[in-house]
C-alpha cells in the first residue's frame, strides 16, 4: 500500500516499520508498495522508488528484517501512466501541472486525460515504450539485489498497462493499439523482459484490474484470455483487482467482491490466482482459499488497523502459528 512517505524514491524507517509490522505481526508474503521503476512513473513525488542502484540498500535491510521474521518479501513494480504526477492524497491528491516545481509530463498510450481538466499525458512512442521495458528490466535486478523473492507487475488500477489493455483508455493505431493482441502487447513484453532477469525459482506474479465495471471497457472475459496468456509465459498467480482506470465506474463495494473474478480466471486457465478487495475476516480469508475459490488472499486496510492480522487469525482458526518469542507471553491460551 502506497505511503506516499519517500524523498527521491528512497524507502526510510516508516517503510522498515510499516511492513516490518507486518513481518512481526504473521504474515506470510509482504507485497511493497507500487515502486515505481522510472521518477515519471510515480504516482506522487513522495513514491517509493527503484530506478536507481541506490534506493537498494535501504530495501535490503527491509526485506532482511522481514526474512529474519519468517516472512517473504515481495515487491510491486510499477508506472503510473498518465495517473502520475499527482499530490499526496492527504494533501488533496489533485494532478499537479507538469510546469510545477513538483509535477512533471506524464505519459500514456493515448493523450487522453484520466479525467477531464487534468493534463494529457504525452502518447508514449517507440522509444518511450523501449524506455519503459528497460526500466522495468532494471528494476527487476535490483530487486533480486535488495533481496525480494516475489515480485509483482502493477498491471491494474488504470496505470500504465492497464492503460494501454482497456480500450476505454487506448486510442493508438499501432501495434499497441486497436485489436485485444495490441492492446496486451506492453504487458506482455514487460512480462518477458522481467522473466528475462528474474530468477527461475521466484514467484512472479501480476495484477491486473479484472474488468472496468464500464459499458465498453475491459471485461472478465478479457482478463480470462490475457491471464491464459501470461500462464503461459511463466506468470506464477494472477492477483486479481479491479477497476480504477476511469472515474465514474460502478463499483459494487461488498465484501470479497472481486473473489468471483480470481474464481472465474482460476477455474477457465488453471493459473494460481490471489483474491484482494474487503477482505477483513479470518474465517472469510479461510474460506476463500479452502472452498477453492483462489489460491491466496491479499489484505490491504485490514492490514493496517491490524498489522498483527495473521497472529489474530490464526488464533481464530485454531490454528498454530509461530510468534516472535519478544511477544510470546501475548498468546491467546
Ligand atoms: C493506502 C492504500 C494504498 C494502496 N496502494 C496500493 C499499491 O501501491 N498497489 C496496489 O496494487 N494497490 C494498492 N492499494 C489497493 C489495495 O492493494 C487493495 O487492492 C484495495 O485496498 C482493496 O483491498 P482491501 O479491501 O483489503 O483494502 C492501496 C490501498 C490503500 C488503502
Amino acid at each position: 500500500m502506497c505511503q506516499y512517505s519517500s524523498e527521491d524514491g528512497f524507502a526510510n524507517d516508516w517503510h522498515l516499520v510499516h511492513l516490518g509490522a507486518f513481518a512481526t505481526g504473521g504474515s506470510a508474503l509482504i507485497i511493497s508498495e507500487a515502486a515505481a521503476v522510472s521518477p515519471e512513473g510515480r504516482i506522487t513525488y513522495a513514491d517509493l522508488g527503484i530506478w536507481k542502484d541506490e534506493h537498494v540498500a535501504k530495501l535490503k535491510q527491509i526485506t532482511t528484517f522481514i526474512e529474519q521474521q519468517g516472512a517473504i518479501a515481495g515487491i510491486q513494480l510499477a508506472h503510473a501512466g498518465r495517473k502520475a504526477s499527482h499530490d499526496k492524497p492527504w494533501l488533496g491528491g489533485k494532478q499537479i501541472a507538469s510546469t510545477h516545481e513538483k509535477g512533471w509530463e506524464t505519459f500514456g498510450p493515448s493523450a487522453l486525460p484520466f479525467t477531464d481538466g487534468e493534463e494529457a499525458p504525452i502518447e508514449l512512442d517507440k522509444a518511450g515504450i523501449e524506455k519503459v521495458k528497460a526500466d522495468f528490466k532494471a528494476a527487476t535486478l535490483r530487486s533480486v539485489e535488495a533481496g525480494f523473492k516475489v515480485a509483482e507487475i502493477h498491471g491494474a488500477h488504470g496505470y500504465l498497462f492497464h492503460q494501454f489493455y482497456s480500450p476505454l483508455s487506448n486510442q493508438r493505431t499501432d501495434e499497441y493499439g486497436g485489436s485485444f493482441e495490441n492492446r496486451i502487447r506492453l504487458l506482455l513484453e514487460v512480462t518477458d523482459v522481467v522473466k528475462e532477469v528474474w530468477p527461475a525459482g521466484y514467484p512472479l506474479l501480476v495484477r491486473i484490474s479484472s474488468t472496468d465495471w464500464t459499458e465498453g471497457g475491459w471485461t472478465i472475459e478479457d482478463s480470462v484470455k490475457l491471464s491464459a496468456i501470461l500462464k503461459q509465459k511463466g506468470v506464477d498467480l494472477i492477483d486479481c483487482s479491479s477497476g480504477g482506470n476511469v472515474p465514474k465506474a460502478n463499483i459494487p463495494n461488498k465484501p470479497g467482491y472481486q473473489v468471483e473474478f480470481a474464481e472465474r480466471i482460476k477455474k477457465e486457465t488453471g493459473i494460481l490466482t490471489g483474491a484482494v478487495g474487503l477482505i477483513t475476516e479470518p474465517q472469510q480469508a479461510n474460506e476463500i482459499v479452502t472452498s477453492g475459490q483462489a489460491d491466496l488472499v491479499l489484505l490491504a486496510r485490514e492490514m493496517l488497523r491490524d498489522p498483527h492480522f495473521a497472529l489474530r487469525a490464526a488464533h481464530e482458526l485454531g490454528q498454530e502459528i509461530t510468534w516472535p518469542a519478544q511477544y510470546e507471553r501475548a498468546q491467546w491460551r
